[in-house]
């Protein structure tokens, strides 16, 4: 597939998500549990619709596929697949349920592991916003070209940080110059790859391969580096049951984040 073919399909996909879901934004019953998804989280009500909506869309698309996503876990769609296509119906659910203006789709186009992603897409549901990225064509924030930060002094960074673990809080403890949380792990770490911010860490231990696979090449495209907490490349298998730990960065200050994170 083509670059634009990658775009236009998420581009669909999202957009129809974006409609499926726009009634529901700050009510109540977007939040009504229906069942454990697959990824042995919750799947609300908005999460629900948001991945009908994108199966509706994909199955119309006449291409096969392997379909990974956070609530159903994995689906075929026709007969023998061509990629695979990773989503998290919305990242951010808490933030779409109670109208906090901060939720994203995150959808991931790769084979069978976080490591051969060959595009990524982001969109902000909330302003329209898209980033997108393919394997070695750069990273682009509404089609102008992103770059990270070039901060490398751990003083003056500003940082997206899931402290609840002590090893995190060492971040914490650092006198970094900031420290955000904004909930929705894809469209935090686009912030990192457009240079709003420095670097992204959570080492809970509870990220999935959906909220960040896309981030993930988008990241990288634009400069970044992203590892796990030992500072090793992720090679993790597109399973929704899968958890994984993560520093992003702007590259500049990655080993001193990963010195930072030593669990105390
Ligand atoms: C959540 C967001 C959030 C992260 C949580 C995730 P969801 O995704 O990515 O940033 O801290 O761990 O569960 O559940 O809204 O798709
Ligand atoms: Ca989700």
């Amino acid at each position: 597939m083509t670059k634009s073919q990658y775009f236009n399909l998420c581009n669909d996909v999202t957009s129809e998500i974006k409609k499926a879901v726009s009634g529901l934004i700050g009510k109540p019953e977007a939040g009504v549990t229906l069942r454990m998804g697959a990824d042995g989280t919750p799947t609300d009500k908005i999460d629900e619709v948001a991945e009908n909506a994108a199966i509706s869309v994909l199955e119309d698309d006449g291409r096969s596929m392997l379909f990974v996503s956070e609530e159903l876990g994995e689906k075929r769609i026709g007969g023998k697949p061509e990629f695979t296509f990773v989503l998290d119906p919305i990242d951010g659910t808490f933030n779409a349920v109670n109208n906090i203006p901060f939720y994203c789709v995150p959808i991931a186009i790769g084979k069978s592991d976080l490591s051969d992603i060959k595009y990524g897409f982001v969109k902000n549901l909330v302003n329209g916003d898209i980033y997108c990225a393919e394997k070695g064509k750069g990273a682009f924030l509404n089609n102008r070209k992103i770059r990270v930060s070039n901060v490398s002094e751990i003083s003056k960074l500003s940082v997206l940080s899931y402290s609840h673990r002590p090893h995190a809080m060492a971040i914490n403890n650092h006198n970094v110059r900031r420290v955000r949380i904004y909930g929705s792990a894809g469209l935090e770490l686009c912030y990192v790859a457009s240079g709003i911010f420095d670097a992204f860490i959570d080492m809970r231990g509870m990220l999935r391969i959906t909220d960040i696979a896309a981030s993930k090449i988008i990241l990288e495209e634009a400069g970044g580096t992203i590892t796990d907490d030992k500072g090793e490349l992720l090679h993790t298998p597109l399973d929704v049951k899968k958890r994984v730990n993560v520093i992003a960065s702007n590259g500049f200050v990655h080993d001193k984040l990963l010195e930072t994170c030593v669990e105390e």
